[in-house]
């Protein structure tokens, strides 16, 4: 008797515990950002997506990031791109990986690849989802500066493999009718170290390494990668499927060495945050803003204030996230990477204030969307 009812206490024990694990009771609920701490996704595990990007779609965040491994050797492609999804953007629920690197060796993305910063865009014409990445080849260190790109028919993937290249070869740059002779490359004769590198790929297409997508309210799609080995930003438009590019591109900030870009559009005013260029070692943020894609784009400094703004509190810009439903709700978001073990790199996740049209970012040691208005 007794027996039975300890055989039957501990049935229903396991039922509850397994219902539990099912349904996610009794995980622990994120209910704010806590910038660079471990961030637990909905099986416990610290979300693995550096370097990422996010798509909205009906109800649902995804966010897509480079899954690093332990060690300095997750700084390499080993494993691919993994994506989580959430509908209130402090809980992550895994959703794997959704493009996985190669096994064969003579693959664009063979793992063991440097393949970095994906970023996907929903095209309305193909039904398809876009990605865009930073690849480097196998064993080729960062010299081969590629664009890569794969397609799903769904957000979550799985991803397939397109092509990886070099953009715009033979393409010069497209300038505005007022842009004077002076200011435009001349491959005769180049003005500068970063002309220099532009005229030398001209013929086989530009340097593509740090990048972000971004997708125009009339739909149309541009690529932002640093080029001319990292001296400027190129801003490149793509085709109407999203998966090659036009030709048309406008070069940025020419010489400064800009990385990390990350774009983002309000009230008319297109405004794109990003970095210096210090390997994985953080420095200060700088941002620009232009009334028009193709520009001028106005370098307006360092948005981040307070202390710790001179290395963007230990990170470096991914991308900027709008929050769905809210006006003026800009979320930056930045890694704070961690090389010599990659897998625990952190995120940071900060609002960006509006001051008129200015921008300003600040420290925060834990917030929540109430920050923002309505
Ligand atoms: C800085 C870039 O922003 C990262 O994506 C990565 O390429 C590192 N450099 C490598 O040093």
């Amino acid at each position: 008797m007794i027996t039975a009812y300890f055989k039957q206490t501990r049935l229903v024990a396991i039922l509850v515990a397994v219902l539990m694990g099912i349904s996610g009771y009794g995980k622990a609920q994120q209910k704010e950002f806590k910038p660079g701490q471990l961030w637990p996704d909905d099986k416990g595990v610290h979300i693995n997506a550096h370097g990422g990007g996010f798509l909205y779609q009906k109800g649902t965040y995804y966010w897509f990031g480079e899954h690093k491994i332990a060690g300095g050797a997750g700084n390499r492609a080993m494993v691919g791109v993994h994506c989580y999804s959430s509908k209130d953007l402090y809980n992550w629920k895994d959703e794997g990986i959704a493009l996985n690197v190669s096994d064969d060796l003579a693959n664009d993305i063979a793992k063991g690849c440097i393949l970095e910063r994906p970023k996907v865009i929903y095209n309305k014409l193909t039904k398809k989802y876009v990605m865009w990445f930073h690849l480097e080849l196998l064993g080729k260190g960062y010299s081969a500066a590629r664009a890569g790109v794969a397609t799903s028919d769904k957000a979550t993937g799985p991803y397939t493999f397109v092509k990886s290249y070099r953009p715009n070869p033979g393409q010069m740059p497209f300038y505005a009718v007022t842009t004077p002779e002076s200011e435009k490359v001349n491959c005769t004769n180049p003005a500068s170290k970063s002309d220099g590198f532009f005229c030398r790929d001209l013929p086989g297409g530009q340097m593509a390494r740090d990048m972000t997508v971004f997708v125009d309210d009339d739909g149309k799609a541009y690529h932002v990668f640093s080029s001319e080995e990292n001296f400027t930003l190129d801003l490149a438009e793509l085709t109407p499927d999203y998966t090659g590019h036009t030709g048309k591109f406008i070069r940025i900030y020419v010489g400064h060495q800009t990385e990390a870009p990350a774009l983002f559009k309000r009230n008319g005013i297109y405004y794109m945050i990003g970095s210096g260029c210090t390997g994985w070692d953080p420095n200060a943020a700088r941002w620009f803003s232009a009334t028009s894609i193709w520009g001028p784009w106005t370098y307006r400094g360092n948005p981040c204030k307070g202390p710790g703004s001179e290395t963007t509190y230990g990170g470096q810009s991914t991308y900027v996230l709008p929050v769905a439903g809210k006006k003026d709700a800009f979320i930056f978001v930045a890694d704070k990477w961690t090389p010599k073990d990659a897998i625990d790199g952190r995120y940071l996740w900060l609002p960006i204030a509006f001051k008129g049209d200015d921008i300003e970012i600040n420290w925060l040691d834990s917030w929540k969307l109430d920050v923002f208005k309505k």
